[in-house]
């Protein structure tokens, strides 16, 4: 036998000298979950070890976060339900909660960078991305896009680095592009998420903000899981329209169009590791089926051999202490 494949395996030195994909902290991002208060850290039932925070628990979680080497994180706001309406106004407060985060974070570590979501559905009663229109329930596509550069603009001036608008509307990211420039934000970072699949991967996120749609759901704008074309589809806009960073969600069930987004596209790729795939492996690692820090670091590193260049994942912590550890 002149070929022996199992030569280049044969200890870790020769391994990790012909590795290929490599993951260090510098490729993730935390999302993290803010509720207004003091001193709260109220866990989710569906996404074991994971909370949401107040601000000033928020800011300790970020400082460790950096010192881990994780730089960014990506805020999701859990918005009291007396704060939700039809308009979703309270996305553009800039005094509410996600604003106040915004600068607390700053404040402390202003090196950090902080990603800001835009999409109306933690803010909307409807618990939809864009408007509802109250006859025909149908979602508006245009009408939505001034609410989405608002809350950009809103989240851009509280110190905002990255927008990442989650919303699936049509023509967003040239929209809210423009909305930035004219403001002056002109380096502001647009990491669009632009293959969001209408996934049921999502449900513990939602029960996280409470923020499932009251009705029907979301196939009119997040894409059918059965598509691929589709996706490249998107990404051409997402790059005409100004993208810098083009996102694929969910991650694991979908490392076929990361590899494609990467294979046809210039610009850098990120995959976002959802709720739904952490609780898998929480649920399985709880029941001792699985070793746990093995799986997460398998399953980040496949996100890199697949093209991703940027991670969000709610392992990103975890990753980075086992990182450390190596
Ligand atoms: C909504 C949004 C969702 C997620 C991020 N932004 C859920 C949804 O579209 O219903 C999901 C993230 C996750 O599951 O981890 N704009």
């Amino acid at each position: 036998m002149l070929i022996r494949p199992r030569r280049n395996r044969k200890n870790e030195v020769i391994r990790s000298m012909v590795r290929e994909s490599h993951l260090s902290a510098a490729n993730l991002i935390a999302p993290l979950f803010v509720i207004d208060g003091k001193d709260q850290m109220i866990s989710i039932k569906s996404m074991p070890g994971y909370f949401r925070l107040s601000v000033d628990h928020l800011v300790a979680e970020a400082k460790e976060l950096y010192e881990l080497g994780v730089k960014t994180v990506a805020l999701f706001p859990a918005i009291n339900d007396s704060l939700k309406t039809p308009d979703a106004r309270e996305a553009y407060n800039d005094s509410g909660l996600n604003a106040r985060a915004i600068r607390a974070i700053k404040e402390a570590l202003p090196d950090m960078m902080i990603m800001g979501d835009v999409a109306l559905d933690p803010y909307s009663s409807d618990g939809h991305d864009g408007l509802v229109d109250p006859k025909t329930g149908e979602i508006l596509n245009d009408a939505t896009l001034e609410i989405l550069a608002r809350q950009a603009i809103c989240e851009a001036r509280a110190g905002v680095d990255i927008i990442g608008p989650s919303d699936m509307m049509d023509g967003r990211v040239s929209y809210l592009r423009q909305a930035l420039d004219q403001e002056g934000f002109k380096n502001t970072l647009i990491m669009s998420y632009t293959a969001k699949y209408a996934s049921a991967f999502y449900g513990p996120f939602r029960d996280a903000l409470d923020s499932a749609p009251k009705k029907g759901d979301k196939k009119t704008y997040q894409m059918d899981p059965a598509n691929s074309s589709e996706a490249l589809r998107e990404a051409a806009l997402d790059e005409q329209e100004g993208a810098d960073i083009l996102m694929v969600k969910p991650g694991l069930a979908y490392l076929d169009i990361i590899h494609q987004l990467k294979q046809n596209f210039s610009l850098p790729i990120a995959a976002y590791n959802v709720s739904g795939e952490y609780a898998m492996v929480k649920a399985a690692a709880q029941n001792g089926w699985i070793d746990h820090d093995k799986v997460v670091m398998e399953t980040l590193t496949c996100f890199r051999r697949a093209g991703a260049d940027v991670i969000l994942t709610y392992h990103a912590k975890e990753a980075a202490k086992i990182l450390l550890d190596q």
